[in-house]
């Protein structure tokens, strides 16, 4: 069943600047939200490892050599589950499918390892990416707290 937004308890809006400083500030920002629901410790470092890979993907490749921002919202639902959207409005991915695959990667700087997608999909319950070239990119993760990795 998709929720919608209005079904939230409450929810969180955090818009920064696309720049490497702000991947913590965001991690953290989401990390201290969460706390209400009372999450493990692993359920916690799960979510900002997922994060830190979201936000970094629109800080390094989003945007190349122009500024641009993100936002990331949080939704906290009545069943303990979290909805973490990454939004941004930089070049786009042009293949998706392709993108999600482990080790893929356009960086030809060879600093990256093309395992961030792998990451969040691994440490969240459910990954949905979708992207237009040219408009942006938007990386929604859910995950269940308290066990039990519902897909409903
Ligand atoms: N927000 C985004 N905007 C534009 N392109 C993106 C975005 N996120 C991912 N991509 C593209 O998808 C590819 C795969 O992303 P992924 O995070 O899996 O690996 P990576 O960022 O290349 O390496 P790593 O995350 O391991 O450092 C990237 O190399 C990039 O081409
Ligand atoms: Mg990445």
């Amino acid at each position: 069943m998709k929720r919608t937004k209005q079904e939230a308890i409450n929810f969180a809006v955090f818009r920064l600047p696309a720049l490497s400083v702000n991947e913590g500030v965001a991690r953290a920002a989401v990390a201290a939200f969460c706390a209400q629901m009372a999450p493990t410790a692993t359920e916690l470092s799960d979510i900002k490892c997922a994060v830190s890979e979201a936000v970094t993907n629109c800080v390094v490749h989003a945007y190349r050599e122009r500024a641009g921002h993100f936002t990331v919202t949080v939704l906290l639902f009545p069943d303990r589950r979290v909805r973490i959207a990454v939004r941004d409005r930089g070049c786009g991915i042009p293949d998706v499918k392709k993108a999600r695959e482990p080790l893929f990667t356009t960086d030809a700087a060879g600093e990256r390892s093309g395992m961030g997608f792998t990451v969040m999909e691994s440490f969240m319950d459910k990954l949905t990416v979708r992207s237009v070239p040219g408009r942006g990119t938007l990386v929604v993760m859910e995950k269940q707290f308290g066990g039990g990795a519902k897909r409903t």
